[in-house]
This record gives C-alpha cells, sequence and structure tokens, in this order.
C-alpha cells in the first residue's frame, strides 16, 4: 500500500507538523507500507522526500499515484479543510476530516457556536478585530487568542489592563479575528474519538494534563516538562460528561478518523476548549498516549487510520 505521509505547512505550526508526520513515517511497518513523503514548506510550496521543490501539479500527481494520503498538518491551510478539499479534488482518499469539519473545528468561534448550540459549556468570550479592537473594555483576566491557530501560538493571559493591547496585537498578526475569553478554572482534560467504519465510535481512555507551572502553553507543549496522566482519575460522572461532549462535538462538526477535543473540566463540569481535527501526532503526543493507554500501539493506530480509509 503506498501512502503519502503529508508533513510541514504553512503556518506557526509547521514544525510540529514535522515531527508528527517524522513519527508516523518512521513507525509505519516498511513490510506493509510505502511511505511517501510529502512536504509543504513555511513558504507553503510542496517538496518531495529529498527536499525538492515539486509544486503543486507535481505533489498533486505524486497525491494521485498512492493508495491514501495520511495528512498530519496542523493549523491553517493544512488542519482547516485547504489539503482536505485538495485530496477531494485530486480524488485521492485520505484520512482524518474532511473539508467541513476541518473549517469548522479551525475556526474557535464557529466551535463555540457550535458547542453552544448542543448545550456544552465553553468559556463566555467575544470576538474582535482590528476595527472593533479598541472597543473592547478589559475588566476581568481573560485569555487572548487568534480564532485559527493552534499549539497555544499567539496565545496571552491578560492579567491586568495594560497587558491587553499587546495581547490582541500578537493574536492579530497571527490572524484576522481574535478571541477574548474568559479564564476557566480547571483540569485540563483531552478526549480522543475515533470513528471506525460501519459508525461503531470509541472514545479512548480520557488523558489529564499536569503542567508544573500552571500552563500548558507552546514551550511546556513540546519541551517534555508537562506530565500527562493517563487513564485521568476522574469520577464517573465527569467521565460520562466528558465523552458524551467529545462524541457531541465529532458528530455536530462531522468529523471522520481520530480527533482530539481538550476540555477544562471545572466544578460545574466540563468547560470545551476546542476541538483538533489532526491533533499532535508524534508517539509521545496526547492521542497515541491515550490509545496506548487503552492497548493499541503506535504503529497500530496508524494502521487503524489508514485501514479504514481503504475499507
Ligand atoms: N495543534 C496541536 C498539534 C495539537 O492540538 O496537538
Ligand atoms: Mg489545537
Amino acid at each position: 500500500t503506498r501512502v503519502a505521509v503529508i508533513g510541514g505547512g504553512q503556518n506557526c505550526e509547521h514544525e510540529v507538523s514535522l515531527a508528527s508526520a517524522a513519527a508516523a513515517t518512521a513507525a509505519l511497518d516498511p513490510a506493509r507500507y510505502q511511505v511517501v513523503v510529502l512536504t509543504i514548506g513555511a513558504d507553503g510550496g510542496w517538496r518531495d522526500e529529498g527536499d525538492r521543490p515539486v509544486g503543486l501539479a507535481g505533489a498533486v500527481e505524486t497525491l494521485q499515484g498512492c493508495d491514501v494520503a495520511l495528512p498530519l498538518l496542523h493549523g491553517p491551510r493544512g488542519e482547516d479543510g485547504t489539503v482536505a478539499a485538495l485530496l477531494d479534488l485530486a480524488g485521492v482518499p485520505y484520512a482524518g476530516s474532511g473539508l467541513s469539519a476541518g473549517a469548522l473545528a479551525m475556526d474557535k468561534w464557529v466551535t463555540k457556536l457550535v458547542a453552544g448550540a448542543i448545550g456544552i459549556a465553553t468559556a463566555p468570550g467575544v470576538l474582535l478585530t482590528a476595527a472593533t479592537a479598541a472597543t473592547y473594555t478589559w475588566t476581568h483576566p481573560v485569555v487572548v487568542k487568534p480564532v485559527a491557530a493552534g499549539s497555544s501560538r499567539g496565545v496571552a493571559r491578560v492579567d491586568r489592563p495594560e497587558q491587553l493591547a499587546a495581547a490582541v496585537g500578537a493574536a492579530l498578526a497571527l490572524d484576522r479575528r481574535v478571541l477574548v475569553e474568559d479564564v476557566v478554572e480547571g483540569r485540563e482534560v483531552d478526549l480522543a474519538v475515533l470513528a471506525r467504519p460501519g459508525g461503531a465510535r470509541i472514545v479512548a481512555p480520557a488523558l489529564e494534563i499536569v503542567v508544573a507551572g500552571g500552563v500548558f502553553d507552546y514551550a511546556t507543549k513540546y519541551d517534555g516538562s508537562a506530565v500527562f496522566r493517563v487513564p485521568a482519575p476522574l469520577a464517573e460522572a465527569d467521565r460520562k460528561a466528558l465523552e458524551h461532549a467529545a462524541l457531541g462535538m465529532y458528530d455536530a462538526l462531522g468529523c471522520s478518523g481520530v480527533v482530539r477535543v481538550d476540555f477544562f473540566l471545572t466544578a460545574d463540569g466540563p468547560v470545551l476548549n476546542e476541538v483538533n481535527t489532526t491533533p499532535g501526532f508524534t508517539g509521545q503526543s496526547q492521542v497515541p498516549r491515550m490509545f496506548a493507554a487503552a492497548g493499541v500501539p503506535y504503529p497500530e493506530l496508524l494502521d487503524i487510520l489508514i485501514q479504514d480509509v481503504l475499507a
């Protein structure tokens, strides 16, 4: 089976995506899979495994010569449905969510609206643009984030009013729209949902992120200092509420394959943070760790994702 592993991407999560793609490439059984690596450069150009520019037409031709694609692109112009659309138009089957789920989940404002519509709590928040930013008055601690980004890029907590302008400016550098949300106090708990052919859905054991300094930011996401507790110790009622919310978001957004749904578990129950249609996918990332805890090692998880597309 020829598998195109796509990594990189023209966004602030480029390196993270390269790590996910490299890990998957290394873990795919060479006896069963012939891996074709394609990388989207930070400049947006497509490159082959020898790092030679191939152009968009060359990339499409390569993809069309594969049986299945495994896009491991995080962030805008990759996870947001753009590459899913390209693969759809090129007629290449792929693992993971399609155009609309990718686009909806990449948009943290739309995700919030969808969650609200199906009764899942999110942090109260407002949407700002460059045109409206000056109308916002800071009254209490908030988190400022680009509507579409990932890995905490451009995200800042604002505890004092004089920090607001810089935080909004940094977020506006990554997106035209910025979300200003109330700070949610709670445990950080992630769930992974995997839909199988035929409709069965598997929810892996929940994972709790324990960060020494308290904030799971870009540095602690990738410097190894965060501790993952999996399975997360959870009261039965909390576990059920988290699973219900994770499945609800999976269905409402129309996801496919495996996604990671991130929550804050508060005294009042789960508060949705975000849905990742292409979650971090190194062997040490949350989703592979959650499935490993369920008895599905990383190479087998990759196998399931690929075989389900071909089924
Ligand atoms: N956006 C990063 C890759 C994650 O959600 O794991
Ligand atoms: Mg994310």
